[in-house]
C-alpha cells in the first residue's frame, strides 16, 4: 500500500499549466535565506601557500594528471584566496544575502591533527567571515568538502574510525574560532560523493584518494563520516549552542528517480529502490525516527556478501548506542539537488559495486533536455519538486529543508539561457513544493558563484553565474546573463 501511495503521489505527470503563472505570485519570505554556495578546493587555489597542508585532491591530482579530463588541477583554480574580497562584494552585489563556502581542513590543520593549528590559516578563514559579515551576507560554512588532509589518508582516511576525533577536533577548531560569527554550519558535503574515492570506482581514476577497495570501503568511509558528523553535533549542542546559537546540518545530495515505464510497478518499486539507497544512505540515519540505514539498503547488500562469499555484510551495523547517538543530529535539512534520472531494475555494473547493490539501473532519457557539456545533467524542474515532497513525507515536516545546492553546468557561454531557465523553473517547482504542497524550505542556494574547477572534469565544466578565464593569470571575472535574473529575483525577492 505504501509503494501504491508513493506511485500515485510521485510519478503521475504533473503537468504545468501555463495559467498557474497568472494565478500564483511567486513571491518569497522576506527571511528565506538566498545565496550562492562554492568549495575550498574548486575555488580557492593557493594550494601550498599560508602554510597550507597537503589534501588528497592535490596528491591525487598531482599524481595521475590523467585523472581530469583537461588535464588541469586545483594548484590556482578560480584564485578565491586572493581575491575572496572582490568575490564577496559580487555576492553582495547580485542582492544575495547567504554565501556558502567551506573551510579547507588542511589549511587549517595541515596534518589534521590538532597540534599542527596553522594560524595563517585561521586568519585567513577569519578575514573571509569577517569580509562576508561586513558585506551584509550571513556565512554558511561547510566543514568538509571533500579535501582531506593527506597525512590523515595516509592513516586510512576514512576508514579508519580514529578519524572520529580528529574531526571533532577540527570541529572544535571551528566553533571556537568562528561560532561567534557563522551561524550555519554544514558538516559534510554529499557524503554519497565523498566516499567515492573509497572504492566507488572500479574501473579507474575516479575521485580522491581513489583506493581501490570496491563494494567494502565506501560503506565503511561512510559509516565513519556519519559517525563524525554526529560527533561534531554533540559537540556543539554540549560546548556552544547554549551561548552561539547557530544551526548545524550536512549537505546531501539526491537525483529524483522517476520509473522507466510508468506503467510497470516493478519500475515504480526500482524507482524508490534507488531513492532509499542514495538519499537514505545517509539521510535515513539522520532524519528519521527510527534511525539507522534503510532496511533495504541493509538486506540487499547483506545478501549480496552472504553471495560473494564474504562472511559478514559489507555493510557496517550501527549499535542500538550510535544508532541513538546519530539519529536526530541535525537543525535543519541540507539539499543538493540537480536532476532526474529513469530506474528501472537490472545490473549494469562491475560486481561487486554500488550499482549491483542497488539492483537498480538509472538511465537519463537522451530526449529530455540537457546541456551539452553535461550530459549526465537533465533539466527536471518537476524532479526537484518531487525530492522536497520526498523529504517531507518520509523524514517528517518538523524538518525545514535548505537547497544548498541547485545549478546548471554549460561551457561558460556568457548568454547562459539554459542556465537562467534552469534556475527560474527549478525555483517555480520549489515555490510550488513550498505553498502548494507545504514543504518547509527555508533557503536556496545557487551551485555556483564563479566558475570553478569541478573535480574529474577540471575546468570545462562551468557552472558560474561569473565567468572566469582561467588562461588568464588574473583569472578575470565577466558576469554572465543569469546574474540578471538572480539580481531580479533577489531585489523583488520573488522568482
Ligand atoms: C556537487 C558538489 O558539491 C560540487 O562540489 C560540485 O561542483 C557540484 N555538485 C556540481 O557537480
Amino acid at each position: 500500500t505504501l509503494e501504491k501511495e508513493f506511485n500515485d503521489r510521485y510519478h503521475e505527470d504533473q503537468q504545468i499549466e501555463t495559467e498557474e503563472y497568472d494565478f500564483y505570485n511567486f513571491t518569497l519570505p522576506s527571511d528565506f535565506h538566498l545565496g550562492v554556495s562554492s568549495a575550498a578546493y574548486q575555488y580557492e587555489g593557493a594550494w601550498d601557500e599560508g602554510g597550507k597542508g597537503e589534501s588528497i585532491w592535490d596528491r591525487y591530482i598531482h599524481t595521475y594528471p590523467e585523472a581530469i579530463a583537461d588535464g588541469t588541477n586545483g594548484d590556482v583554480a578560480a584564485d578565491f584566496y586572493h581575491k575572496y574580497k572582490e568575490d564577496i562584494k559580487r555576492v553582495k552585489d547580485l542582492g544575495l544575502d547567504t554565501f556558502r563556502f567551506s573551510i579547507a581542513w588542511p589549511r587549517i590543520m595541515p596534518t589534521g591533527l590538532i597540534d599542527s593549528v596553522n594560524q595563517e590559516g585561521i586568519d585567513f578563514y577569519d578575514d573571509v567571515i569577517n569580509e562576508v559579515i561586513k558585506n551584509g551576507i550571513s556565512p554558511m560554512v561547510t566543514m568538509y568538502h571533500w579535501d582531506l588532509p593527506q597525512y590523515l589518508q595516509d592513516l586510512g582516511g576514512w576508514t579508519n574510525e580514529i578519524i572520529v576525533d580528529y574531526f571533532e577536533d577540527y570541529a572544535d577548531v571551528l566553533y571556537s574560532y568562528y561560532g561567534d560569527r557563522v551561524k550555519l554550519w554544514l558538516t559534510l558535503n554529499e557524503p554519497t560523493k565523498g566516499v567515492d574515492g573509497y572504492g566507488g570506482n572500479v574501473t579507474g581514476l575516479g575521485y580522491a584518494p581513489n583506493v581501490s577497495a570496491a563494494g567494502i570501503g565506501t560503506y565503511l568511509a561512510g559509516h565513519t563520516m556519519l559517525k563524525a558528523h554526529a560527533r561534531a553535533y554533540h559537540l556543539y549542542n554540549d560546548k556552544y549552542r547554549a551561548f552561539q546559537k547557530g544551526r548545524i546540518s550536512l549537505a546531501l545530495e539526491t537525483f529524483w528517480y522517476e520509473p522507466q515505464d510508468s506503467n510497470s510497478e516493478s519500475d515504480h518499486e526500482a524507482a524508490l529502490q534507488a531513492i532509499e539507497f542514495n538519499l537514505g544512505w545517509f539521510a535515513n540515519p539522520i532524519f528519521s525516527k527510527e534511525g539507522d540505514y534503510p532496511t533495504v539498503m541493509k538486506k540487499r547488500i547483506a545478501e549480496n556478501s552472504y553471495q560473494e562469499g564474504y562472511l559478514k555484510s559489507r555493510l557496517p551495523q550501527f549499535s542500538t548506542e550510535e544508532v541513538k547517538y546519530i539519529r536526530g543530529t541535525a537543525d535543519f535539512f541540507g539539499l543538493n539537488q540537480y536532476t532526474t534520472n529513469r530506474a528501472t531494475f537490472g545490473e549494469n555494473g562491475p560486481s561487486p559495486s554500488y550499482t549491483r547493490d542497488t539492483g537498480v539501473t538509472l538511465v537519463a532519457p537522451s530526449d529530455w533536455p540537457a546541456s551539452e557539456t553535461s550530459e549526465w545533467e537533465k533539466i527536471v524542474p518537476k524532479g526537484l519538486r518531487k525530492v522536497l515532497n520526498y523529504i517531507k513525507d518520509r523524514y517528517g515536516k518538523k524538518w525545514e529543508i535548505v537547497i544548498t545546492e541547485n545549478g546548471f553546468i554549460d561551457d561558460g557561454e556568457i548568454m547562459d539561457s539554459q542556465r537562467i531557465v534552469y534556475i527560474a523553473t527549478y525555483m517555480i517547482e520549489m515555490w510550488k513544493a513550498m505553498y502548494i504542497d507545504g514543504v518547509r524550505v527555508v533557503g536556496y542556494m545557487i551551485w555556483s558563484l564563479l566558475d570553478n574547477m569541478e573535480w574529474t572534469s577540471g575546468y570545462r565544466s562551468r557552472s558560474g553565474l561569473f565567468h572566469v578565464d582561467f588562461y588568464h593569470p588574473d583569472k578575470i571575472r565577466t558576469p554572465k546573463k543569469s546574474t540578471e535574473l538572480v539580481k531580479t529575483i533577489a531585489k523583488t525577492r520573488r522568482i
